[in-house]
């Protein structure tokens, strides 16, 4: 897949471009027979949610599960992202976030090079997020939400939110927030299960939590160009990977 003209200047602009149905509904099946499986396994790669044993996020399935794998090599994410950076990739972080019926909690507002580069220093915002929605999203199951524009910002003062949910996160404070918002308003993009989000690493983001009877699994690929590699290692390797190889496809 190439980008558009159009579609290059539309990220630019928004920080996110949305491809629904970009994944056949047997593409997804090979994915989400697995996940039962991922999850039933004792291993620090499971975070699970606070005060339940729901599983909140798998990391780096693609290390220890086949079709995982083999996504994480695909030419319909790795491609696109490679013509935006002009270079190659590896993969910073690989993981599947479950959110899942009635026990799937928030994310707070945030933005992701926020946590790569105070954590992990990541030298710039040269890494791309990928969200491909193993079930379909809706307005019930707690959507990803994005401020539009608000990646133009570059990095935001941030706080690191120890105890609101299972997993650390350099969050953005509410009034911040109400000004981000009063300036580019908040989109949630929906849709079938197999659609993909491409979205800019300092695009401020969230979801609320899953109220709703539907799971909402999507896997998140973090693409990082080859030369921008983190130079700190403090997180475990499962979480900001340690591998710079040059994905091939
Ligand atoms: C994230 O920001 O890393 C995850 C957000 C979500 O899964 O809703
Ligand atoms: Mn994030």
């Amino acid at each position: 897949m190439v980008l558009t003209q159009a579609q290059l200047e539309q990220f630019d602009r928004d920080g996110y471009l949305f491809f629904p149905n970009h994944f056949s509904a047997e593409e997804i099946k090979k994915l989400t027979d697995e996940v039962p499986h991922l999850y039933a396994q004792q291993r620090p790669e499971n975070v699970r949610e606070k005060g339940t044993n729901a599983v909140r996020t798998n990391f780096a399935a693609h290390m220890y599960s086949e079709p995982y794998a083999r996504l994480a090599r695909h030419p319909r994410m790795i491609k696109p992202v490679e013509q935006v950076f002009g270079e190659s990739l590896y993969m910073h972080q690989f993981k599947i976030n479950v959110k899942q019926a009635f026990d799937g909690d928030v994310w707070q507002w945030h933005q992701d090079y926020g946590t790569w580069l105070n954590d992990d220093e990541m030298p710039e915002p040269r890494a791309m997020n990928i969200a491909i929605f193993l079930d379909e999203v809706n307005e019930f199951n707690g959507p990803l939400m994005f401020i539009p524009g608000s990646h133009k910002l570059g990095v935001l003062d941030a706080g690191h939110d120890l105890t609101t949910t299972s997993y650390p996160l350099w969050t953005i404070d509410n009034d911040s927030i109400t000004k981000l918002v009063g300036r580019g308003g908040i989109v949630a993009p929906k849709g079938p299960a197999g659609s993909m989000i491409m979205f800019h690493s300092c695009l401020v983001h969230a979801s609320s939590s899953n109220l709703s009877p539907w799971n909402r699994v999507s896997v998140y690929l973090s693409l990082c160009a080859v030369s921008n590699h983190i130079r700190r290692f403090k997180r475990a390797g499962y979480i900001a990977h340690r591998d710079f190889a040059p994905i091939t496809c």
